[in-house]
């Protein structure tokens, strides 16, 4: 399905940004994947900006509409970068996963993933997924982005053809999908877990800058839960929930 409909642009604001308002004008078909040679206007978590320069790089987003509550639309972004993860693993490329939606190697982040809600109901929920795979990023330009990043390039040493890579990753993320769909998150959280950098380590947990009553929390991370939350062990063995939260690893 994510196969049938890419709409490859030279230039976009944001991929998620134009995937969401073609579904908003309505009849984007569910698995809908726009992608874009250059972003001018890339964006990450918490509004921060998602940079790369043109062809370089695969910025994509990903349409998926499910009869399901809202909440349950959360683990997408895990599901995602379990495949992306699976994907650079399959290449030689030693994945781990972070909390919520960052893929690294050796602490140098490859990929970023930002799922944003379209429209929802009771009992359905639409959004977009929003994949940023560096790809052929040169390690001169990794070293000006202000926090560690690496790409494919530097990683295996060659060059990867944009169209397959963006072919190849959705293939991975079909099939992750669809696993879900059939056998629910709980085995995707196993995988996901096995390939995280931070299984029973010690994290600081930041509250999510946009909610002013969330807190900075430390203890041990111990899991995903059902939905995907970060499970957090404190001194006292209590282990609490979170649903969203920058990880800081000690
Ligand atoms: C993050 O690490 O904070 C998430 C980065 C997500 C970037 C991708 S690139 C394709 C899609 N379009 C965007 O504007 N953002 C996502």
């Amino acid at each position: 399905m994510l196969l049938d409909n890419i709409t490859w642009f030279e230039e976009v604001g944001s991929t998620n940004s134009v995937l969401a308002d073609m579904v908003r004008r309505g009849g984007v078909a569910n698995g809908s994947v726009v992608a874009a040679g250059y972003q001018s206007g890339g964006r990450g978590r918490h509004s921060r900006q998602w940079l790369t320069q043109p062809g370089v790089n695969l910025t994509f987003s990903v349409y998926l509409r499910y009869d399901i509550p809202p909440a349950e639309f959360a683990p997408v972004t895990l599901v995602s970068a379990l495949a992306v993860g699976r994907y650079l693993r399959g290449r030689g490329i030693d994945a781990r996963l972070k909390w919520p939606n960052d893929v690294l190697v050796s602490g140098r982040k490859i990929c970023g993933i930002l799922a944003e809600t379209v429209d929802s109901g009771a009992d359905f929920c639409s959004g977009v997924v929003g994949i940023g795979l560096n790809v052929n990023m040169a390690a001169a330009d990794a070293a000006k982005i202000d926090k560690p990043a690496t790409s494919m390039l530097i990683e295996a040493g060659s060059q990867f053809a944009l169209h397959t890579v963006l072919t190849e990753v959705l293939e991975e993320l079909e099939s992750q999908l669809s696993r879900r769909q059939c056998g629910g998150f709980a085995p995707i959280a196993r995988d996901w877990e096995a390939m995280c950098c931070h299984l029973g380590r010690p994290v600081t947990v930041a509250g999510d800058a946009d909610d002013k009553t969330s807190k900075t929390l430390e203890g041990v991370f111990a899991g995903l839960g059902d939905g995907g939350e970060l499970l957090l062990r404190d001194s006292r063995g209590e282990v609490r929930a979170i649903m969203s939260g920058d990880v800081v690893i000690h």
